[in-house]
């Protein structure tokens, strides 16, 4: 069963996607060489409890930390560690919340300095492809036409999508029962609704699709050792267009079209 939420079940799902697109710009703001992916999820812990809110991911299924950060190779669920960031590589940060039973969940991937041509086509193609999926996830739409138009603008630039992890359902749950792919599934599947709330994730890659996981049990890297970028808005699907709830004025992503 797909939930539609009330407005003001929508505005307490905001509040905790607002303090998740603040972790977000804050976060990009220290991104520097020399700075590790421990420090970073320090500070988005802080940020959190300091806004009466619960790191979401920290004691899911046992994952250790509030974030997860993903250089390079790593396509999502890096654990924070001492590794440090180093100049022209890309990192991703998947941010979650709980804020009075109400969840929030978005990603950014950014540059560490300056990156060569392709990282920065990896990046700005999977925005766009977000971009896109949010315009797209409007009342009548069905969940297939987001995977379709992710897939096709990501295969226009010569990148392929994940096929492992998928978007999900969001709300009182991290996770509810609708599944997000970023791929054309040759199914039209569930037609959306005015007020259902989507966490839409496309996770893209440089090389090919595939990918495996570390021994760590969690860490999702390439096969082929090439990079990977994750864009992630949580939404509420209206008349017209996805609304976005993980908005920030102070690092924009996935409004390319909005
Ligand atoms: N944001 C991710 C998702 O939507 C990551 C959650 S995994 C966790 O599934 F274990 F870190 F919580
Ligand atoms: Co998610």
């Amino acid at each position: 069963m797909v939930v539609i939420r009330s407005e003001w079940e929508i505005e307490l799902l905001r509040t905790a996607n607002q303090i998740v697109a603040e972790v977000l710009a804050t976060l990009a703001e220290h991104i520097r060489p020399g700075i590790t992916t421990k420090d970073l999820d320090k500070i988005a812990e802080e940020m959190i409890r300091e806004r009466g809110a619960i790191p979401s991911f920290k004691g899911y299924r046992g994952y250790p930390a509030a974030t997860c950060i993903s250089i390079e190779d790593e396509v999502v669920h890096g654990i924070p560690s001492k590794r440090a960031l180093k100049e022209g590589e890309i990192v991703s940060i998947d941010v979650g919340t709980c804020y009075c039973g109400y969840y929030g969940d978005a990603a950014v991937t950014l540059p560490c300095g300056d990156i060569d041509a392709q990282r920065k086509k990896l990046i700005e193609t999977t925005d766009l492809a977000l971009s896109k999926a949010i315009c797209i996830a409007k009342e009548g739409n069905t969940i297939n036409d987001i995977g379709k138009i992710i897939e096709d603008t990501c295969k226009k630039e010569g990148f392929s999508v994940v096929r492992d992890f998928v978007g999900h359902g969001i709300g009182t749950e991290m996770h509810e029962p609708l599944q997000i792919p970023n791929f054309d599934t040759g199914k039209p599947g569930v037609r959306l609704r005015k007020g259902m709330i989507l966490a839409i994730e496309p996770m893209v890659n440089m090389g090919t699709s595939a990918i495996r996981i570390l021994n760590d049990g969690w860490t999702a890297v390439t096969r082929d050792g090439l990079p990977s970028a994750h864009f992630e808005h949580s939404i509420v699907v209206r008349e017209d267009k996805g609304e976005i709830l993980s908005y920030s004025e102070k690092l924009i992503w996935g409004q390319q079209n909005n």
